[in-house]
């Protein structure tokens, strides 16, 4: 290439151009022809409903997939890798949304993987300086870990904050980051934001992929528009509403996200006294029938640990439990299950989906013996069942014998409902139900939840995003490193007493 294209293009104004993109998988067609300019410095949001194709682009764009046509110009120049590893070389590196931390590597270790040789030249990786590597890494962002602890020992949000390091700390251009708040709480939220402000500031550019219309708006200047596969549209964020945005996301009008329905509050179904176990201590709240119960608080505050005991899958140190008035002692998830407790959890991954399973065999998993005609399960009305379901969510999928793993990360986090709400349960827990559901399954799923509400079920919500919870509950509980710091009621938050400042003051302990 001469000199004089080199400069022009050096000066060419997207660092990234990708043109006419297009990808399948067998039958489905990810990407039909898409493009994406992202202009230098900026943060550009890239917008979609779940299965929309964002993160088949991401990947194409690390090298993780290859694309079945089209073509990549980064920093002006054709672009092709073979891996993320030589992405990173090229001076792109991606947060990924789906986390695969390897559980017995140390934190250290995990933040240079695949770059040791960042550390030392010499074959034997040194294993003192890759934690002091680290450790200084770590401080940097004032996150409090030692780097010899293993990731197997993280929370979600800690495992989410590593991944978050290790694609900032390698100085790269690009940085993509897929959902990467979906299971931080505020705090780190605010404390990605400020680093992506400073990378800014830097001169880096961020594509930035999330469901939560708030961040869009806080964090990003430019957006682009993705819909089934397909690209919409692209601009300033100035210039865009968010209603103009979710009408481009999911092309129709989506009228409420919140589509809280009032509905006639019956007996306690369910109460807790004195509750105590690993991270939290002396809770104390009743569920009423019909009643949707938020749970606010931050990352680690005791909410999902509460949870987590009652439906048995951590011990209970003390307290008591009542489920219709009666005295219940619950030791593990089954245990939970037959007394009609189901639990929707934070990580899908883990504790919610056979990845390898089809979607039918996902959602019947857990509702087997109701569908169960002495030896035989009536297959046809299993198929059907759970087609009707994930066709209440609008799950996106090739066929219901697919498996879980080809599906996007919201359709997962839908299958995931699916399974639950089929069984009915007297108590329907929620840890996180819509983390990395796009906003028109959001208001879906939000409409179910007040459905069963209005069937007569009690519903504990734990969420993250403070508009969900405000939006969704009757009552709000708070807490506060463990212990309950307040309690809110819809009226309040109606009347505007109680606005987001106030449930942020008391999630940070206020009195
Ligand atoms: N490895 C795969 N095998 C088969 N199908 C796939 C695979 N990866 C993605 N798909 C399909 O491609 C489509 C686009 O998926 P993608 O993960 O890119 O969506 P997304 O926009 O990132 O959605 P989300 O917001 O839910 O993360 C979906 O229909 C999905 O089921
Ligand atoms: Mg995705």
């Amino acid at each position: 290439m001469n000199e004089d294209i080199r400069n022009a293009n050096k000066d060419y104004e997207y660092i990234l151009d990708c043109q006419n993109i297009s990808k399948s998988f067998g039958g489905t067609h990810a990407l039909k022809n898409v493009q994406l300019r992202v202009k230098k410095g900026q943060v550009h949001a890239l917008l979609g409903e779940n299965g929309a194709g964002k993160s088949t682009l991401m990947k194409i764009i690390i090298g993780l997939y290859k694309q079945d046509e089209g073509n990549v110009l980064f920093e002006g120049e054709p672009y092709n890798v073979s891996g993320p590893a030589e992405a990173i070389k090229a001076g792109i590196s991606m947060i990924h949304q789906e986390l695969n931390p390897e559980p017995h590597l140390s934190i250290a270790e995990s933040i240079f993987l695949k770059r040791e040789d960042t550390i030392k030249n010499t074959p034997f990786l040194n294993k003192k300086l890759t934690n002091q590597r680290a450790a200084e890494i770590l401080d940097k962002f004032n996150i409090k870990l030692n780097p010899k602890m293993l990731m197997e020992n993280l929370t979600l949000a800690q495992m989410q904050m590593i991944e978050i390091l290790k694609a900032v700390s390698c100085n790269a251009r690009l940085v993509i980051m897929d959902e990467p708040t979906s299971s931080l709480d505020s705090e780190e939220t605010e404390r990605l934001f400020q680093t992506i402000r400073e990378l800014q500031a830097q001169g880096v550019t961020i594509i930035y992929i999330s469901h939560r219309m708030e961040e869009i708006y806080q964090i990003c200047d430019s957006y682009s528009v993705f819909r089934d596969g397909t690209f919409i549209g692209s601009g300033d964020l100035k210039d865009v509403t968010t209603g103009q945005l979710i009408s481009m996301m999911v092309g129709r009008e989506v009228k409420n996200v919140f589509p809280k329905v009032d509905c006639k509050i019956g007996d306690v179904v369910f109460k807790v006294e004195g509750l105590t176990g690993k991270g939290f201590r002396d809770i104390s709240f009743e569920v009423h029938a019909g009643e949707i119960l938020g749970l606010s608080g931050l990352v680690g505050s005791g909410r999902s640990e509460t949870m987590r005991a009652i439906f048995g899958l951590d011990p209970i140190t003390g307290g008591k439990m009542y489920l219709d008035g009666k005295e219940i002692k619950i030791k593990n998830p089954s245990e939970a299950i037959k007394n009609g407790i189901a639990m929707v959890n934070e990580d899908r991954k883990n504790f919610g989906l056979c990845l390898f399973r089809s979607i039918r065999e996902n959602i019947s998993l857990p509702n087997l013996p109701k569908k169960q005609k002495g030896l035989f399960i009536n297959q046809k009305r299993e198929k059907v069942e759970c087609r009707q379901i994930a066709d209440v969510l609008r799950t996106k999928m090739a066929s219901i014998e697919s498996e879980a793993y080809s599906l996007s990360g919201g359709n997962q986090q839908k299958v995931v409902l699916a399974k639950w709400l089929q069984g009915s349960p007297k108590l329907l827990i929620l840890d996180e139900p819509t983390r990395g559901v796009d906003v028109g399954a959001k208001s879906e799923i939000h409409s179910l939840m007040s459905k069963f509400a209005s069937e007569g079920m009690a519903i504990i919500m734990v969420s993250s995003e403070l508009p969900e919870v405000m939006g969704m509950s009757d009552r709000i509980l708070i807490y506060h490193e463990g212990t309950l710091n307040g309690e809110i009621s819809r009226k309040d938050i109606l009347s505007g007493k109680a606005d987001q400042q106030y449930i942020l003051a008391k999630e940070f302990g206020e009195k």
